[in-house]
């Protein structure tokens, strides 16, 4: 035993030792907590409803990137009750699996958006882009009012959807053949609004929506 002791002391009073080991067993910790997760990843398959994004709707979704609406917007409603409550079920990871990158984020200046969908009617989300004061008069959202004159670029869609079928969309030939199509005489407003419109609509899990177990606790 007293040998053991003279280990600690030689560690302990070398600064440069001790923070090695330390960075060494932090790091298995790490890699213990880390590498599970990386291998259960691929096993999340798209919960029941959930497709890869249309054009249209994935043409508004880059447009919500581009526009930094994650800024101030999440999309990831969390376990906890006065969240569930305001916002519906929670989120669940099979939700996203089209999500690249994913918009879950964490700063709400406004509400959460992952299941905005249907909330308001295609009109009062135009108007409200155009300018918030319109519909929420103390709304502190900055308008967007060029989406509408803006047309849809529909150059690079079909470019977007391969790279997306190499990452796993089930894309067909004719799904991409026939993208700028529905790109067509579009604005930008049209695809951002058609992208939020979609938002959480198909994907809510159904078997939970009646009863969410996250509706008496917090945790998931
Ligand atoms: C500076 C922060 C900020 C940015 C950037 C921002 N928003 Fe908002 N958003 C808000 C606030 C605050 C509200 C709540 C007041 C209101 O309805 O305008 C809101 C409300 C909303 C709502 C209504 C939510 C509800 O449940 O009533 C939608 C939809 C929305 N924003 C979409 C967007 C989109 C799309 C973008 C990007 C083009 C965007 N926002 C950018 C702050 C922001």
């Amino acid at each position: 035993m007293a040998g053991g002791y003279k280990y600690f002391e030689a560690i302990e009073k070398h600064a440069g030792l001790l923070g090695i080991l330390t960075a060494i067993m932090v790091s298995i910790g790490g890699l213990a907590e880390i590498t599970p997760m990386f291998m259960e990843a691929h096993k999340v398959q798209p919960a029941d409803g959930v497709k890869p994004y249309d054009p249209l709707r994935l043409a508004g979704r880059d447009i919500y990137v581009r526009e930094g609406c994650y800024l101030c917007h999440s999309q990831m409603i969390r376990a906890l009750r006065f969240e569930t409550q305001r916002y519906g079920h929670y989120s669940v990871a099979s939700e996203s699996v089209y999500d690249r990158p994913f918009q879950w984020g964490s700063k709400r200046t406004g509400p959460d958006l992952a299941r905005i969908g249907g909330k308001y009617s295609d009109d009062w989300q135009r108007l409200h882009l155009q300018d918030p004061r319109k519909v929420a008069p103390d709304s502190n959202m900055p308008g967007y009012p060029w989406l509408e004159k803006t047309p849809l670029d529909a150059s690079d869609i079909q470019a977007r959807m391969r790279v997306l079928r190499m990452l796993g969309d089930p894309y067909s030939d004719a799904d991409i053949a026939s993208a700028p199509e529905a790109l067509k005489d579009k604005n930008e407003l049209d695809a951002l609004v058609a992208y939020l419109q979609g938002l959480g609509v198909k994907n809510e899990p159904a078997s939970m929506t009646a009863a969410s177990p996250a509706s008496d606790g917090g945790t998931p």
